[in-house]
Formats: C-alpha cells, structure tokens, sequence
C-alpha cells in the first residue's frame, strides 16, 4: 500500500445524546459494544462525499494524482443511489475520467473482499495502481427508533492504494459466505425481492434489521477461523502477527477472537469507542489512524479481518511494505 487516507463527518453523536431519545444508557451501551462516539454524515452528504474526502487524503498521503489510479473500488452497502456505482462517481469528481470504476457490496466484509480483488487484479498485471475506498453513510438506514440498532452504527469512509512492485505485500486470502440465513442481517425492502411500497415503508423495511445474538455467536468464531486460516495459507502463526485489525462491531467480539488468537491487546487495533460500526469503512480507518500515528512499520505482519451481512467473513495476511 502506498497510500492511506481516512473521513469522518464532523458532527458527533454521543451515548448520552442517545441517552436523551432512547430507553438507553451510557452504561449499557458501553459495556455490550465499547461505543461511545459515532460520527453522522449531514443530510447533504452522501457516501461519495465520504469517500472523495478519504481519497483525497489517500492520494495525499502517496503523493500521486488520481489520473495516476488505474482503476476505482468503492466497498459499500450505503452507495449514493441503487445504481450508477458510487466508484464512477467518486472517480469522476477526483478528476480520473475513463478509469475502471465499480463497486462492490458485501455489508461489513466489504474491505476485506475488496482488498482481495484489487491486491488480485495488481498480482495478475491487469492493473499498475488500485484505489480501495470503505466507505458507508449507515445512520441513513437506521431507524433512529430502535435502540438495538440505532446505537451500533456511525459513518465513515477509508482508502487505500495498491501499487505492483517486486515484493508481494499480499500474502494470502480467505474469503467466505452462508447465505442460508439472510433474514438475521438485512434490509429488507427496496430490492427487487420487495418493493418498497407505501405498507412497507410504514413498517419500516427501509431500515436495518439485525438479530444481534446471532449475529455475536457467529462473529466470533467466524473471526477466529478467517485469521487462522489466512495465516496458515501464508505459512505463519499467531506468534508472527504484529497487528490484527478487526471489522469494529463490537467490542466484546473483539476481545473474544483475539484472547483466543493469544493476541495481546496493545496488537489489535480498536477505534469503535469513536466511531461505533462503520461497516466497511472501519478496518481502513483503523489502518489510515495506525499508519499515520507510525504505529504500524515497514516489514510489519498484519491480519486484516471482517464479517457481516451475507453472512459474510474474510481475513486477509498483509506484508506492509513502506
Ligand atoms: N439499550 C438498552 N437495552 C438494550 C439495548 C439498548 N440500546 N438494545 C437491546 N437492549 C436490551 C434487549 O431488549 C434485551 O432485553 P431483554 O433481556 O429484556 O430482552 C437485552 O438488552 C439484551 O439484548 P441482546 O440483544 O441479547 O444484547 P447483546 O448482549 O447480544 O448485545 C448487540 C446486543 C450489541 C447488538 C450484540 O448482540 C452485537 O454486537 N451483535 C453483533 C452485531 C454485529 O456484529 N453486527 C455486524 C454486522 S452489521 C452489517 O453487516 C451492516
């Protein structure tokens, strides 16, 4: 990667704001997620706006121009309309015409699927420079009345560049998906499943819907799976990995998958006290805040990892190289 960047939006939504609209506590909140910040993009910004910010930055930080970019991927269950791809969109405004441009949605796995992709289409010589961009706008689709819900969920975009070079940084993926289940984490209506009529609107299928326990008990051992397999796949153990960077769901899953991992916790990288779940976006945000914070060096291993909708889970083995 030669490049990172990350956005936030500047308005902040605390657990005691929550606390005044909610039959919810600070206490509560914090001690089943560890969330106590989220960031909410305005009614005017839309997930391209997130993403063009984290690009900005990525490009900044990589000292490139975005016509040097070969091709845009924006991982995202929030995009700016069903269709076009909020990738073309975000090319286009970063000034990178006639680029390949799409995205990709698989909810919270998104990075991780996406990094798989683009690190792929570098290794086969398709592509010189891969933009990846998280990036999601989740408050627009919670209902803002459901404390189960209402509470997880903060927006935030974060970007990468891939660049080919002699030493592969890509050391192994591994991907996975059960789609026996979809009702436990979905959007229900607004698909070409359901339509959103006026009925299911007024119920509220427009919005997230997540069977939480069940979605936990899966996290967890998913999380744990992904990583051991990756590493296995790269020829590495647990005792190899300087950083593991987890989708930031929730605290406890967290800490569950890493004290079975033997990771100490000053090697796993959590932010989710700032920015709550962020789907796709939170693994690059938490690497962007690393990188920049020199945390993270060159030679260093690391283990990306996710789940989410689908269901849906992948760990990626990452060399970081500069
Ligand atoms: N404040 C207070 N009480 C609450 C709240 C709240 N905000 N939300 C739920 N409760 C109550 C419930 O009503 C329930 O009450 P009851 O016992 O009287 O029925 C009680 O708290 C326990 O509820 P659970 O749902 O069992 O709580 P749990 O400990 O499982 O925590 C949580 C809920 C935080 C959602 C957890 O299950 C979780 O994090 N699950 C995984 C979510 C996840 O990882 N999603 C990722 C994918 S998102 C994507 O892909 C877009």
């Amino acid at each position: 990667m030669v490049g990172v960047g990350h956005y936030a939006p500047a308005a902040i939504l605390t657990n005691e704001d929550l606390e005044k609209v909610l039959d919810t506590s600070d206490e509560w909140i914090t001690s089943r997620t560890g969330m106590k910040r989220r960031h909410v993009s305005a009614p005017n910004e839309a997930t391209s706006d997130l993403a063009l910010a984290a690009a900005r930055h990525a490009l900044e930080s990589a000292s490139l121009r975005a016509d040097e970019i070969d091709c845009f991927i924006v991982s995202t269950v929030t995009p700016d309309y069903p269709f076009p791809a909020t990738a073309c969109i975000v090319a286009s405004k970063l000034g990178a015409q006639n680029k390949a441009a799409f995205d990709i949605e698989i909810a919270c796995s998104g990075f991780i699927y996406g990094l798989t992709v683009a690190a792929s289409l570098i290794r086969s010589g398709v592509y010189k420079r891969v933009m990846l961009i998280g990036a999601e706008t989740l408050t627009k689709i919670v209902n803002k009345k459901d404390r189960a819900t209402a509470i997880l969920f903060g927006d935030g975009a974060g970007a990468v560049i891939l660049e080919s070079s002699q030493e592969d940084s890509f050391l192994s993926s591994e991907l996975g998906s059960d789609g026996s289940r979809p009702e436990i984490l979905r959007v229900q209506a607004g698909g070409s499943r359901y339509a959103l009529d006026p009925l299911r609107y007024d119920m509220g299928e427009q919005f997230i819907y997540m069977e939480g326990r069940e979605v936990f008990k899966f996290a967890v051992t998913k999380m744990i799976d992904a990583t051991e397999t990756a590493l296995s796949k790269a020829n590495l153990t647990h005792s190899d990995l300087d950083f593991l960077i987890p989708h930031q769901a929730n605290k406890r899953i967290i800490d569950a998958a890493a004290k079975y991992l033997d990771m100490p916790s000053e090697k796993v990288l959590i932010n989710i006290h700032e920015y709550g779940n962020t789907s796709a976006a939170s693994i690059p945000i938490a690497l962007s805040e690393a990188v920049r914070s020199k945390k993270i060096k060159a030679g260093d291993i690391i283990v990306f990892v996710g789940f989410g909708g689908g269901l849906s889970w992948g760990a990626v083995t990452w060399r970081w190289a500069a």
